[in-house]
């Protein structure tokens, strides 16, 4: 498996990934007012970000998803997530965190209880010194959103084992928490678009790249819900089909004896064609008993308005009417001693608890990039590529461009020696720091308005 989203090695080749899971590289120049995690390359992926981006262009509303898992205390790492969260945010987003403790009571073994705990005292107590607006932001617990629960069941109609083991790698002796987590996950994705949480709207999940395949499952268990499949023909229009379903038959206007009733056929035709005219698109062409319906003025380009009359349509006829989830992805800094980053070894982290004196420590230790010798460094330059106290700026702690570009050149050049590129990363990583103790003591009120 090149992703297990529970036991991620560490991804060597990122190029490789986008292409063979067909994610799409995302051109910072292309975003609004981008982070320097995304003009860094470290925000480098998507599926169909467009989805959101061309609704805030617009002025429609779209929403925010994602989670986090409370089996630990929150790093560096961790933040990420969060620090995406908030950009979409600040771009008009509203922003829904799911705290998985159904995931870390099944695939860790926590009590509920614990996850409760490490949630609010690790998690969202940082979250209050992050910056989110808590009029816009919602976070709740697994276990006690039924509707997403009901949600992954649903779901997960749409899917099988085959399709697990393909994603996952399962095999005989997975624990079934495994295959639970990701169906509840699904349910977290999609629940924001229900109408008692928003309603139907664009949805991101900002997320590691370890999290793809859930977002892949998601997708296409969600694409095999929609009542109205909208795709590509071979004049370079589009053509929408009907999706005959166990749950549909009679509205698509299938017979008990499995013929066709004409006139409910024409009815359910007729009336996705409003729905394709209330878009805007008007040369249809169609054909009731194959169920389909060409629209000669419409392109890939128009297909999302088109899918979300559609969407909107199966809604009124008592379907899910789901979208397919958006997706943005990070890459993982490296651990602090060269290797992974994790939780359950402090010295390869900071934890946003951390002390001054203990990240201070932390990164005097940290894997570097220098030479042996002080002569060697100054003859062939440090590799910053691979050097955490610069990578940690990168990721981090210098959101200057400039001041990270002359560090780094400084670095490769010899000019700028281990301690000293160490000693800058302390610096800037502890003030950075206090501002963060600060901001989060400040604010705890707002833990209860995110749970809220
Ligand atoms: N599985 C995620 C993790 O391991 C946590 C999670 C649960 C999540 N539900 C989610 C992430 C929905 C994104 C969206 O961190």
């Amino acid at each position: 498996m090149e992703i297990d989203p529970w036991a991620s090695k560490g991804i060597k080749n990122y190029d490789e990934i986008c292409e063979k899971f067909g994610l799409e590289k995302i051109d910072s120049s292309k975003l609004p007012n981008p982070t320097h995690l995304h003009r860094r390359g470290i925000i480098f992926a998507h599926r169909d970000l467009d989805s959101v981006l061309n609704a805030r262009k617009s002025g429609k509303s779209f929403g925010v998803l994602s989670g986090l898992m409370p089996s630990g205390q929150m790093h560096l790492g961790h933040k990420m997530v969060i620090d995406q969260a908030k950009w979409f945010q600040d771009l008009g987003g509203d922003v829904t965190i799911a705290v998985a403790d159904l995931e870390a009571h099944a695939t860790r073994g926590l009590s509920l209880e614990k996850c409760r705990k490490y949630a609010v005292e690790e998690y969202i107590s940082n979250y209050a010194g992050m910056g989110l607006n808590p009029e816009k932001t919602s976070i709740y617990f697994q276990s006690e959103r039924s509707i997403v629960q009901k949600m992954g069941f649903t779901l997960g109609t749409k899917t099988n084992l085959s399709e697990m083991e393909a994603i996952y790698g399962f095999s005989g002796n997975t624990s079934l928490a495994h295959v639970q987590s990701p169906l509840v996950q699904a349910g977290d994705i999609v629940h924001p678009q229900l109408d008692e949480y928003g309603g139907l709207r664009p949805i991101v999940v900002p997320v590691g790249i370890d999290q793809d395949p859930h977002i892949r499952l998601t997708r296409g268990m969600v694409s095999k819900t929609n009542w109205f499949n909208v795709n590509n023909n071979k004049s370079g229009n589009l053509t929408i089909g009907l999706s005959i379903q166990d749950n549909n038959q009679e509205i698509m206007g299938i017979r008990s004896d499995g013929g066709i009733d004409k006139n409910q056929r024409k009815m359910i035709i007729d009336r996705a064609i409003s729905a394709i005219n209330k878009a805007g698109y008007k040369e249809i062409n169609s054909n009731p008993k194959h169920g389909t319906i060409d629209v000669k003025d419409a392109n890939t380009e128009n297909r999302a308005e088109i899918q979300y009359e559609l969407l909107t349509l199966e809604r009124q006829l008592g379907g899910m009417g789901l979208m397919q989830p958006s997706s943005t992805y990070h890459q993982f800094a490296v651990g602090m001693t060269g290797g992974k980053m994790s939780s359950s070894q402090p010295e390869t982290t900071i934890f946003l608890n951390d002390s001054m004196k203990s990240i201070e420590k932390k990164i005097k230790a940290s894997f570097s990039g220098g030479q042996s010798t002080i002569e060697e460094h100054r003859s062939k330059g440090g590799n910053p590529e691979i050097d955490v106290a610069y990578q940690y700026l990168r990721y981090f702690f210098e959101e200057d461009d400039n001041e990270l570009n002359k560090i780094r050149e400084e670095y490769i050049s010899g000019e700028l020696l281990t301690g000293e590129i160490k000693a800058i990363c302390v610096d800037k990583a502890t003030t950075w720091m206090k501002t963060h103790h600060e901001l989060k003591d400040q604010n705890q009120h707002l833990v209860k308005d995110f749970l809220n």
